[in-house]
């Protein structure tokens, strides 16, 4: 197949059309097969809940292509279950497993010509949503749904790639609350994030640290990525919250940190302990391992690269991770899953 005419190695994290992209309905209590489509645009009715009550969540996963000219995709059973969590939580119907792996597999085959040359740096983002389209004025769920996956070609979240990013802990806006939706990819999350994560990059800040609603103690997560840290006795440690997205860049790091004799730890972390860990970053399928130089709180800073140049086990789990994703590792925990040609 021949390849689209993009310049894959400075592709941005945006949006860059494909060919296609798939849509199901829920109708009368059930998903229908799903059609693929040319059109970018929705015919959406104006008192859809997804407008006015927020009633809408989606996934992000990413596809590959290995060495060898496979097109493959990373864990996509973690995003599946993800979403049916995401839709049961908002009260909308789950997408079974088997439609969406399918949906993926179908519009991933659809677009072959839009996954990334092996070696570019660049990937085909998924973004599977579900949205409520039936009309209600009165805040009660809708009876009619959309799952749409679309895709887009990407290259790294944060624009310097894997290089280390400025982070600031946000004091003054929560983007959620534990006992919310904090812990489901609901859209309305990131939508109670986007003046926090704007005010920090106009303060030459990449993206904001969130600390617990509740307390304001301990360390939740990013806007777009969860946290982790490596401590002085090198272990990897990462946040144990309730209003956290459960990443599964960040289950696979646990398990990769276990395997590098890293004592993963998942456990509530306090603030103030930044000012001790010797590396610290971000991960998540977008930021995959963004290595944090700096955390500034209040009217600290700590630097984690003086020399601009991730630390070393960033760098470590990084080669692992991308490695195994990009089918150059063995895929000895079977995360890898090759998508069958049509
Ligand atoms: N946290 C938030 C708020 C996210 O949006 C994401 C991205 O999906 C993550 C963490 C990372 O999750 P995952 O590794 O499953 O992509
Ligand atoms: C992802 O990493 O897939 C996400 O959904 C994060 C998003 C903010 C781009």
């Amino acid at each position: 197949m021949q390849q689209a005419d993009l310049d894959w190695a400075n592709l941005t994290f945006g949006y860059h059309r494909t060919d296609l992209n798939i849509r199901y309905t829920w109708r009368d209590g059930a998903w229908d097969d799903g059609v693929l489509t040319a059109d970018e645009t929705l015919p959406l009715h104006m008192a859809s809940t997804c407008l006015h009550y927020g009633q809408e969540c989606f996934e992000g996963l990413k596809a590959f292509q290995t060495k060898g000219g496979h097109v493959v995709v990373f864990r996509i059973d973690e995003n599946a279950r993800r979403m049916m969590g995401s839709c049961q939580k908002l009260l909308m119907p789950p997408v079974p497993e088997e439609t969406f792996i399918d949906a993926v597999f179908r519009v991933v085959n659809a677009n072959r010509a839009f996954v990334p040359p092996h070696g570019t740096g660049a990937s085909l983002y998924i973004r599977p949503l579900v949205l409520g389209t039936g009309p209600q004025v009165g805040v009660k769920p809708a009876e009619e749904y959309m799952f749409i996956v679309f895709l887009s070609p990407v290259g790294p979240y944060f624009k310097s790639g894997f290089k280390p990013v400025d982070l600031v802990v946000e004091e003054t806006v929560d983007r959620a609350a534990p006992l919310g939706v904090g812990d489901i990819k609901a859209g309305g999350n990131y939508a109670a994030g986007m003046r926090a994560s704007v005010a920090a990059k106009q303060r030459g800040y990449t993206e904001v640290l969130y600390l617990d609603a509740k307390e304001k103690r301990y360390i939740d997560e990013s806007g777009p990525a969860n946290f982790f840290a490596i401590t002085k006795e090198d272990r990897y440690v990462t946040p144990d919250s309730k209003s956290i997205l459960p990443s599964i860049t960040n289950k696979s790091l646990i398990t990769l940190a276990e395997a590098a004799g890293l004592r993963p730890q998942r456990r509530p972390i306090e603030v103030e302990e930044i000012f001790a860990f010797r590396e610290a970053g971000c991960c998540g399928t977008a930021a995959v391992i963004t290595p944090i130089g700096s955390i500034t709180y209040r009217d600290r800073k700590v630097v984690y690269s003086e020399n601009g140049e991730p630390g070393p086990r960033c760098t470590e789990l990084y080669h692992k991770l991308t490695a195994i994703q990009l089918g150059d590792a063995d895929d000895e925990y079977g995360w890898v899953q090759r998508i069958p040609q049509d």
